[in-house]
């Protein structure tokens, strides 16, 4: 089995944090349990490019359960956990291409050793195996059927693809379920992010000024819980109804021109690039710490910010000291990647298991109804989505209330009124 990994002397202590995960993690595993008994996926070799974590490990053990060959690389260079990598090769027969830290032609030669397995079935998160098959390896696109994308980013890629015609294979956007979206993307990246910031920095958020850029899913989940860490909020946004929804929630609303000369610590969730630049720096206090939560490290402008410092040095784990020329210091965690991914472990495994849950169901539909998935940018069926509520909801040990007959009817007429 080809793999190439940090250090496979690692994997007792990786196998230990993903049977760890692997306890909060009810429904991935309830799936996994019948995917041993049904083989659903016989036959399918699965080219997976995502965080390496003890939660992807909990999916691509739910795979393999289910008969697929699974080949797994980062999908980013600074969220993969060495001792999970380790595991999942030693212990779980997975083909891992990740180390921690990779540099930039490493990502990529991991990216095409995952596409040597010759993948009939994608799982990707941001789109990076999907744009690499089709601009270097379309040679695979005939072995194709399907894919999934686990990110809003990717997403936002894929239907650009689509709509220009590009897209070879239809693709699933698991990212879009209601299962994912409003819990993973809020609940998820709310506390990850703020716990990345807490590991990273030690600081006391009550009372800070703390400038969230992009109030979407991910950005209301990191405002609620930086405002319940006693933080006060603010957030820059360019959509009219996010800010409303924004000044509703209770945070201040500000252009990032105004809002960086107040900010003592700044969040970028946006998906776009350039977000905090040169002119912004500029006028940020002394000792402001910048950190990103979104999938791409282009949210802040890391080259301005190397230019105009004297001198930058590495203070504390991953986390960068930018010294500027006039005497303010500005800091900078995880590199402007992935806060929660470099400076803390991800999401907790609780959300990642319906996530992973929708990820390993859709890999499903895609082995069973390939045939009829047209090439476009495809919903989760709204089955899957449902089935994956009741199944965590029964992991809470959580009953619901049910409709009597009356209120059935009554919902279903028009005819009742005042
Ligand atoms: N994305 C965010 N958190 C994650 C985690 N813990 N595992 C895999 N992907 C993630």
């Amino acid at each position: 089995m080809a793999y190439d990994v940090a250090d496979l002397s690692l994997a007792p202590e990786g196998k230990l944090r993903i049977e760890w995960a692997d306890r909060q993690m009810a429904v991935v595993r309830s799936i996994r349990e019948r995917f041993e008994a049904e083989k659903p996926l016989t036959g399918q070799r699965i080219g997976a490019c995502l965080h390496v974590t003890s939660e992807t490990a909990n999916l691509c053990r739910t795979l393999a359960a289910g008969g697929a060959e699974v080949s797994l690389c980062a999908s980013n260079p600074l969220s993969t956990q060495d001792a999970v990598a380790a595991s999942l090769v030693e212990d779980f027969g997975i083909s891992v291409f990740s180390i921690h830290g990779e540099d930039r032609d490493t990502y990529y030669s991991h990216i095409a050793a995952t596409l040597d397995a010759q993948p009939t079935i994608t799982i990707d998160d941001g789109c990076d195996v999907i744009s690499t098959i089709h601009s270097e390896r379309p040679e695979l696109i005939g072995n194709l059927l399907g894919g999934m994308e686990e990110t809003t980013t990717g997403v936002i890629r894929l239907r650009a693809m689509a709509e220009d015609g590009a897209l070879k294979y239809p693709v699933i956007a698991v990212n879009d379920a209601n299962t994912k979206c409003l819990f993973d993307n809020f609940y998820g990246t709310g506390q990850s992010t703020i716990d990345g910031i807490l590991r990273a920095t030690n600081i006391l958020l009550a009372g800070k000024n703390v400038v969230v850029c992009g109030y979407g899913q991910c950005g209301k989940g990191v405002a609620a819980r930086a405002q319940g860490l006693g933080a006060r909020v603010i957030v820059v946004e360019v959509d009219p109804l996010q800010g409303l929804r924004a000044a509703m929630d209770g945070h201040q609303v500000m252009p990032i021109a105004k809002a960086a000369e107040v900010g003592e610590v700044f969040i970028t969730v946006t998906g776009d690039r350039s977000v905090i630049r040169k002119e912004h720096f500029e006028v940020m206090r002394d000792g402001a710490i910048l950190c990103n939560s979104g999938h791409f490290d282009v949210e802040i402008d890391l080259v301005s910010l190397a230019e105009m410092a004297a001198e930058k040095k590495r203070v504390r784990h991953e986390t960068d000291a930018y010294s500027l020329v006039d005497g303010r210091t500005i800091f900078l965690l995880g590199e402007g990647r992935l806060v929660n991914l470099a400076s803390a472990e991800g999401h907790p495994a609780s959300v990642m298991d319906m996530s992973f849950a929708n990820q390993s169901l859709c890999t499903e539909y895609v082995a069973k109804n390939h045939e009829s998935l047209t090439v476009t940018v495809h919903r989760v069926p709204e089955e899957i989505d449902a089935q994956v509520a009741l199944l965590k909801l029964q992991a809470m040990g959580i009953e619901l209330d049910t409709l009597t007959p009356e209120q059935e009817e009554y919902l279903s007429s028009w005819h009742m009124g005042t």
